[in-house]
């Protein structure tokens, strides 16, 4: 048995701790991280918020997220101990002499201090300034910040400004939660850890590659954030493109943080430009109009509660994406992401290449190409589709498509799937950075995605209306079809 390595303790501070990301995600994390016994025995939580309520209140707050979101039974003796470890102080975050406060409370000797940034970007300066101020910061802390990290290029560079004025890169932990998600690591494994893969993983043996990532919600009562910010910006400049460089990068050195990165930003940096020669025939934008999930009617995308029904912010997104380099010269990408479509389903497909010559004709006039799905969520897991002889003695040899079929939950019955808020609060706490973005990564994805903004803008282009519950619009099927090519469904 591998032996559990000791981690120094953290106090961590949750900034933002009475926000909707603390509340839905962080505090549920860290229960469960609790009750796998991953945090430390002396690591604190410190929640730090504007309202003027005492740790009791705070606690009670904690337990009625947990009653709320929790997937799982409370267990009492967990509870007991996560409880132990919260406390809370009210510092208005824009106030930076209250930032003092903290100096009460943090001794950066006994733990480090990582301070997790769970409120709208505007605050970050605000923040870091006041810690700053404080005097409280040392090498060792570090500092959590997610998406958005800006809505462009520029933006984005003046959050990062701001904040490395502060901290160095080292302390930067900048979160992409798909980068948690077991699935999403396990490309890492599928590709550098098997050598079939390894070798096959380039243009003479695939044919094209697709990425889903399909939601079911639409908006959630997030119409102000999201009509301001749309599909392509909210998922695809993150999580997908994340998911692409996974599945795209030449094998790192190791699995060290830089060694990662530097194969990542390749990667981004080979990213074909989207431009207004190109974009007609590259991209495709959808809005949801009302329609049905699971036989339930929902309302489109302009009715939402909150809507401005003049809107063209795109709910839906589909794109083809050529990478420039020796590996992937020749085989696109399809990448497409939308809310209120079918189902809840993240995937990747590969496909590959059809065999130059087909001696099997009574089955097949052209044999149908091999091809790999790895299913991200839900029904984590990895198949191939191959052809089999059907058994028996006809004359003929006649074949059928069957799938090699590997199911995480039954390949590994014994293990817990953690979310990837676990796996990468957890990472912060460990000071471990492999699956944190660099800043570098960050903006030379901006850079790309902005070109796409502004083709957009320049043709002020409006999305294509879908029904809720369909896979997006016509034209996404049209995207895909030019190429003689199609979506898997
Ligand atoms: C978030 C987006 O980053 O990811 C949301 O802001 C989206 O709009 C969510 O719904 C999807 O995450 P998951 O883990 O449910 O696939």
């Amino acid at each position: 048995m591998t032996e559990k390595k000791i981690y120094k303790p953290c106090d961590l501070v949750i900034f933002g701790a009475l926000g909707d990301l603390s509340k839905r995600k962080l505090i549920i994390s860290l229960y469960g991280l609790e009750k796998a016994n991953f945090i430390e025995p002396d690591t604190r939580i410190i929640g730090v918020d504007r309202l003027d309520i005492d740790n009791s209140e705070f606690i009670e707050i904690a337990l009625k997220s947990l009653q709320s979101f929790l997937t799982d039974d409370l267990e009492d003796t967990v509870w007991q101990r996560f409880s132990a470890r919260l406390s809370y102080l009210k510092i208005d975050l824009t106030q930076l002499d209250q930032y003092q406060r903290l100096n009460a409370i943090i001794d950066q000797n006994a733990r480090i201090m990582v301070n997790y940034f769970a409120v709208a970007p505007f605050l970050f300066k605000n923040i870091c300034q006041g810690l700053a101020k404080s005097g409280i910061l040392t090498e060792s802390s570090r500092m959590v910040m997610e998406k958005p990290i800006g809505h462009d290029l520029k933006s984005s560079r003046e959050i990062n400004d701001e904040v490395v004025s502060v901290f160095n890169e080292k302390q930067v932990y900048r979160i992409d939660h798909y980068l948690g998600k077991e699935t999403v690591l396990n490309l890492l494994a599928l590709r550098f850890a098997n050598s079939i893969f390894t070798t096959n993983w380039n243009h003479n043996t695939i044919d094209h590659i697709q990425i889903t990532v399909a939601e079911e919600v639409g908006i959630e009562g997030r119409w102000d954030y999201f009509d301001k910010t749309g599909q392509l910006r909210d998922m695809l400049q993150n999580h997908l493109l994340q998911i692409l460089t996974f599945i795209a990068m030449e094998p790192p050195a190791n699995l060290e943080a830089e060694s990662i990165h530097n194969e990542k930003i390749k990667v981004l940096k080979a990213l074909r430009p989207i431009t207004a020669s190109n974009i007609e025939e590259k991209t495709v934008r959808g809005q949801y109009t009302a329609g049905y999930i699971k036989g339930n009617a929902v309302p489109g995308y302009l009715e939402e509660d909150g809507a401005n029904t003049e809107s063209t912010t795109e709910s839906f997104v589909a794109l083809r994406v050529d990478i420039d380099n020796w590996r992937w010269a020749g085989v696109p990408f399809y990448l497409r992401t939308g809310k209120r479509l079918t189902g809840k389903r993240s995937e990747i497909v590969v496909y590959f290449k059809q065999l130059p010559h087909n001696i099997f004709k009574d089955s097949f006039r052209d044999l149908p190409p091999n091809k790999l799905i790895i299913h991200l969520q839900p029904n984590e897991g990895v198949e191939i589709e191959m052809l089999n002889k059907i058994p028996g003695i006809d004359e003929h040899i006649k074949l059928k498509k069957t799938k090699l079929d590997l199911s995480f939950s039954d390949a590994f019955k014994q293990s817990r799937i953690f979310g990837g808020y676990e796996k990468l609060v957890l990472e912060a706490m460990r000071g471990n950075p492999t699956l944190f973005l660099s800043r570098q990564e960050i903006e030379q994805a901006w850079t790309w995605i902005d070109s796409i903004q502004n083709a957009w803008r320049h043709y002020k282009d409006t999305p294509k209306p879908y029904p809720a519950g369909t896979w997006g619009p016509v034209a996404s099927i049209a995207l895909i079809a030019r190429d003689g090519r199609a979506w898997e469904e």
